[in-house]
């Protein structure tokens, strides 16, 4: 079959890899029909976790179940599903509790795991034609309907960006009528700030530097926020000051002049709001405690590399960075971090899909065949205009 290769820093090819091949009675084989490019294959593509020459990549995968092992009970061939990023055996610890997303099963002795990504594991990447699943009765979500329909573009999105979107909306605990700061404009911050609409937020802010990023923050119904204009905080403060959104708030509207929730949607290669051609995640880190209102909450959803082999210091490089915690302290707020728990929301969000309340597939700009890869991913890394959330449709 054909795959996404990685070569090296910047570097991938679309080459001929062996077929999976079932490896336990519990395997499925499932054939894909679209696989997606996140941000977070950006950190392998620019060299920045331990990815080695010849890992196939990619981990948000949707098909057709090709075969199953005969100790799988609920999924068939033909049937259509959604594979999370994130395997799950779906009796560990963890994963009864709801935290599919570090599963002590499927990548001992660590937790958690994910397709095509270093670190996670040694599950075969997803930016192919074929891909094996581990506890297929686990990590198969069936979703109606036959491939390449109206919802093709939607149920993808199953896999990772708009799970991930909504893990950060729950763990910003973004409730009715919410104030809300997502920092990043990628697909999982527009979907982060879907998901937070959807709840039914009141103000829901989008910070990024990126024209056609802001836009469709903008089409989705938040208030786009341009960083190369100034400080975003700085720009969330004064908009809240004078827009009648914010609605009256008496007295307590200078206090409580930022927001109740703000969301990390760029991770540990966040850039500079002074040059984003350099990276500063400790600005961003300043900017989400800054924004945050005295007993808000703060959703570190982007990526935090615990080791990375280029760092911007030596601090970095061990996944350490600077934190107000005195202003933490002194605002009360909470902090949650991490991968999504994709099994405790990718049914409810299938389900908003199927019935027409929510369509994901509204940031998507690019569905391109496997081939085009090394082309999307140079354009996609470089943020240029128009590459949001790229979709491949291997033949
Ligand atoms: N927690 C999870 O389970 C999970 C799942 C998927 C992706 N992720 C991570 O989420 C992050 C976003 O993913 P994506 O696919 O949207 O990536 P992306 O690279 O397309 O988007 C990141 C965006 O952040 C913007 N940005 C950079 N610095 C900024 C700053 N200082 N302030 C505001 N915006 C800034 C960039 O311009 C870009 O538009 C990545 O770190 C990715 O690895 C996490
Ligand atoms: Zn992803
Ligand atoms: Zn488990």
């Amino acid at each position: 079959m054909n795959a996404v290769v990685y070569r090296g820093p910047r570097e991938v090819a679309v080459q001929s890899v062996p077929d999976p091949i079932s490896q336990a009675p519990t395997d499925a084989i499932v054939r894909l029909t679209t696989t997606a490019l996140c941000g977070s294959d950006l950190h392998t593509y620019d060299g920045r976790t331990a990815a080695t020459s010849g890992d196939v990549i990619g981990h948000e995968p949707l098909g057709i179940v090709e075969w199953v092992g005969s100790g799988v009970a609920s999924i068939k061939r033909g049937d259509r599903v959604v594979i999370p990023t994130h395997a799950n055996c779906a009796f560990c610890d963890n994963c009864e509790r709801g935290y599919s997303g570090a599963c002590l099963t499927v990548n001992p002795p660590n937790y958690g795991s994910a397709y095509g990504y270093a670190g996670m594991g040694t599950l075969v990447g997803a930016q192919a034609q074929m891909l094996r699943v581990p506890f297929a009765d686990a990590n198969c979500l069936i979703v109606p309907g036959e491939e390449g329909d109206d919802l093709e573009d939607d149920f993808v999105l199953l896999a990772d960006a708009f799970v991930t979107g909504y893990h950060a909306a729950t763990l910003g605990d973004v409730r009715p009528g919410s104030t809300v700061a997502v920092f990043g404009a990628g697909a999982v911050g527009l979907l982060a700030a879907y998901s937070a609409l959807l709840i039914g937020a009141a103000e829901v802010y989008v910070v990024d530097g990126v024209d056609a990023r802001l836009r469709i923050a903008e089409d989705l119904g938040a208030i786009p926020v341009d960083l190369r204009r100034g400080d975003p905080v700085e720009q969330i403060f004064e908009m809240r000051r004078r827009d009648r959104r914010a609605g009256p708030r008496g007295p307590s509207a200078e206090q409580m002049g930022g927001v109740m929730c703000a969301i990390d949607a760029a991770g540990f290669q966040a850039r500079d709001r002074a040059d984003m051609s350099k990276e500063n995640p400790t600005q961003l880190i300043d900017d989400l405690a800054r924004v945050v209102n005295p007993t808000g909450s703060i959703a570190m959803i982007g990526v935090w590399e615990p080791h990375d082999p280029h760092p911007v210091d030596a601090d970095a490089g061990e996944g350490r960075f600077t934190v107000p915690w005195g202003t933490f302290f002194q605002k009360g707020v909470s902090v949650r971090f991490g991968r999504t728990h994709d099994e405790r929301y990718n049914r409810t969000l299938r389900d908003l899909i199927v019935s027409g309340r929510a369509k994901p597939s509204r940031i998507v700009t690019q569905r391109l065949p496997l081939g085009s890869a090394p082309a999307a991913y140079d354009a996609f890394d470089r943020r240029a205009e128009g590459y949001v959330k790229v979709l491949f449709k291997p033949e």
